[in-house]
């Protein structure tokens, strides 16, 4: 059976799926792959629309896949109705990996190698409101729900290997 991680930016979606001993898919490099860009660059060029248009297919083309897999998809993959039907769908395990606003902030903040378009262009209040909204959505679509804020990628990745 598939495992989708889903949870906010710097949740350590795609650093605990390293450590799942199955093969793992992550959304955000596929999509680097296909679009030829990081994704933030894709962002200014292209707009958000664009993105979340091949964010769906990327989306789409995983679920097809057939094992026992793990794919990491990225934070937003959660606000298209179209996307959480396919999600809650899929008949695959949905696990969020939840932390507070706070421990995410900083993440995102320290992270230089991978800059999310949504922290650059809003305010911390504004972000703070994403991250609320998004809560709810992940919530609504998950089987399991961690919680990472004290736990290393490690620890994470071993309770999600007792499914
Ligand atoms: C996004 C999250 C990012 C990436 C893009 C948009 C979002 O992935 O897909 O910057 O809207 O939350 P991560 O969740 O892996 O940071």
């Amino acid at each position: 059976m598939a495992i989708i991680l889903l949870g906010f930016m710097g949740a350590g979606k795609t650093t605990v799926s390293q450590h799942i001993k199955r093969p793992f898919y992550d959304m955000d490099t596929i999509i680097e792959e296909k679009i030829g860009m990081s994704i933030s660059d894709f962002f200014a060029q292209e707009g958000e629309a664009a993105f979340r248009k091949i964010e769906s297919e990327t989306l789409e083309e995983l679920l097809q896949l057939e094992g026992d897999i793990v794919i990491s998809t990225g934070g937003g993959v959660v606000i298209s109705e179209r996307n959480r039907d396919l999600l809650r769908q899929n008949r695959k395990y949905n696990v969020l990996l939840a932390a507070s606003f706070e421990v995410l902030y900083e993440r995102i903040k320290e992270d230089k190698v991978f800059q999310r378009p949504l922290f650059l262009n809003n305010s911390k209040e504004d972000f703070h409101g994403i991250y609320e909204r998004r809560m709810m959505l992940y919530e609504g679509l998950s089987d399991l729900v961690i919680n990472t804020d004290n736990r290393t990628p490690e620890e994470v990745a071993r309770i999600i290997q007792c499914i």
